[in-house]
């Protein structure tokens, strides 16, 4: 067989994020939600993907029910499943991010360690860290699953802020409590943060 069988013409190459991003005209970027469960996490990333779409902005939304049932549903929350549901997540998040699309992960991500993780597998260029920081008060109130009362009987081991830890984001982009904004401030405070990087 002659050498030039291995050659390819360079019109089979991937076109490139530039190329995706010139097409949809926006930019890609990962807004990346961290709090305790039931702070208020999915319920902002919907509204601010509501928001995007009405001005024309192509976004996808990363949340537990559909990574936790999907791709992800042989990890559980020990520390060692929980950092690799992250790795899992970022780096599929980086493939839309890289398609130059709005991209919005809500997950617990306790730890400062994965989400640095989450952040370098990304690009601190592309990574917005959204701390929804609604006490855990507010949050075991709202009960919306009935996780934390399950977890003071006891009924469910490694529960984020009962029984297994959640360490306070360093240097946010945004810190958002929603039990002192509205759905709607908060949801600004993010659109803006986005609007901001994509002119
Ligand atoms: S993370 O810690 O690995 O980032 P993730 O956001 O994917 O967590 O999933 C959290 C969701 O799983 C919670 O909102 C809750 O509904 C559910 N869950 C089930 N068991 C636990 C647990 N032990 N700790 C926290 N959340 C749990």
């Amino acid at each position: 067989m002659s050498e030039a069988t291995n050659i390819y013409p360079i019109y089979d190459r991937m076109l490139s994020r530039a190329d995706k991003e010139a097409l949809l005209k926006q930019r890609g970027v990962m807004i990346w939600f961290t709090g305790l469960s039931g702070s208020g996490k999915s319920t902002v990333a919907l509204g601010v993907e509501r928001e995007l779409h009405r001005r024309g902005i192509l976004c996808r939304i990363l949340d537990g029910d559909n990574i936790r049932s999907g791709i992800n549903k042989n990890l559980g929350f020990s520390a060692e499943d929980r950092k690799e549901n992250i790795r899992r997540i970022a780096e599929v998040g980086k493939l839309f991010v890289d398609t130059g699309i709005v991209t919005l992960a809500a997950f617990i991500s306790p730890t400062n360690e994965s989400r640095r993780m989450a952040c370098d597998i990304i690009g601190a260029d592309d990574f917005k860290e959204v701390y929804i920081s609604t006490p855990i008060e507010v949050c075991e109130a709202r009960d919306v699953k009935g996780l934390y009362a399950r977890a003071r009987r006891g009924e469910i081991k490694n529960f984020t802020g009962v029984s297994a830890p959640f360490e306070v984001p360093e240097s946010p982009a945004l810190s958002l409590d929603t039990s002192k904004l509205s759905l709607e401030e908060s949801v600004n405070q993010v659109l803006t943060l986005i609007l901001q990087n994509n002119k």
